[in-house]
């Protein structure tokens, strides 16, 4: 069965773009592939519960996506009829858009009988996210191809992999620490992903020096969050995240949706909490140890759309 992985980005979401590292987690089984049938027409999907059906010849970006697909897979021509299910909402900072690239990459291979490794996925699925987005860091696509826990960096890591790192591609490494439920919020307000990393593009032309201190911040604040992860210690990996939510609210990110999230999430005691993904609107991801189901009431309540991610293995999720 051919399926993908969503992402909650814990740090360095905007930094990636600029060759910052990052850190996120893959949601196992984002999108899942649910019947694929070669054909000699042209591709057509179908994604539930995403409203969405589209082939080549449709408008817009997902039309011109789907021709890039037919155009960069190799192996025998032919076209397919996808029906895709979606388990993460799209627009909501959780890597939608690269879980269903992986996706369709993954099922085209299959009915064109390509021989595509993970690596080859990635850089497909890249590609498409380039449609998609605009300018992806990549962190996306690496987590929606490989999952687990991953540190990433676009302009290549720095520093040979410690032994109990697994190397991904030149960008990335699997990291194999425990992490704690993420308690995940849903402001339900759209936005693009584009048009935010244009906003930050702005603030970086017009003051790169202000915007690449902020960053050097995220920079610290993922590194005290992976050595808080590596002791096992919540509150210290809660005060990193709320440490990058602040410059991330001076750029200007968030949005009074997520402040609420945020506040609610403090009120009930969590450790900490900050937007995931490109902000203005999307998702929040809280740490908050033995009340997981006590927020995701609350929240609830509140009116926002919640959920919560338990992992049982480092970097697997049920
Ligand atoms: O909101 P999402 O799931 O599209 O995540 C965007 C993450 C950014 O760092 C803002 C952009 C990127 O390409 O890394």
């Amino acid at each position: 069965m051919t399926t993908s992985c969503g992402k909650v980005i814990l740090f360095g979401e905007h930094a990636a773009v600029y060759d910052h590292p990052a850190l996120a987690v893959g949601i196992p089984d984002g999108v899942r592939a649910e019947r694929v049938e070669p054909t000699d027409g042209p591709i057509r999907i179908r994604v539930r519960p995403w409203d969405l059906e589209a082939d080549e010849t449709g408008p817009g970006a997902v039309g011109r996506g789907l021709i890039l697909l037919d155009e960069l897979v190799p192996g025998e021509r032919r076209g397919m009829q996808a029906d895709l299910v979606a388990n993460i909402p799209p627009g909501a900072g959780l890597g939608s858009s690269a879980a269903l690239s992986v996706a369709l990459v993954r099922s085209l291979g299959r009915v064109r009988r390509a021989d595509l490794s993970d690596w080859d996925v990635h850089r497909l699925a890249h590609a498409l996210e380039e449609v998609f987005h605009g300018q992806p860091s990549g962190l996306d696509d690496t987590v929606a191809t490989f999952g687990g826990l991953c540190l990433f960096k676009r302009g290549g890591l720095d520093h040979s992999p410690e032994p109990d790192h697994q190397r991904l591609t030149d960008q990335a490494v699997r990291l194999p620490w425990r992490l704690p439920p993420l308690v995940i919020g849903h402001t339900g307000v759209p936005r693009s992903t584009a048009d935010m990393v244009a906003a930050v593009r702005r603030q970086h032309d017009t003051d790169p020096a202000r915007v690449e201190d902020l960053f050097a911040t995220v920079d610290a604040c993922l590194a005290d969050g992976l050595q808080a992860l590596r002791d096992g210690d919540l509150d210290g990996l809660g005060a990193a995240l709320n440490r990058n939510q602040e410059v991330l609210a001076e750029l200007e990110l968030s949005c009074p949706e997520i402040d609420s999230l945020i506040g609610l999430a403090a009120h009930l005691g969590a450790s900490g909490a900050k937007l995931t993904g490109a902000g203005g609107g999307g998702g929040v991801v809280a740490v908050a140890p033995g009340r997981e189901d006590a927020l995701l009431e609350a929240w609830r309540a509140a009116g926002f759309a919640a959920q919560v991610v338990r992992f049982d293995l480092p970097g697997e999720s049920r």
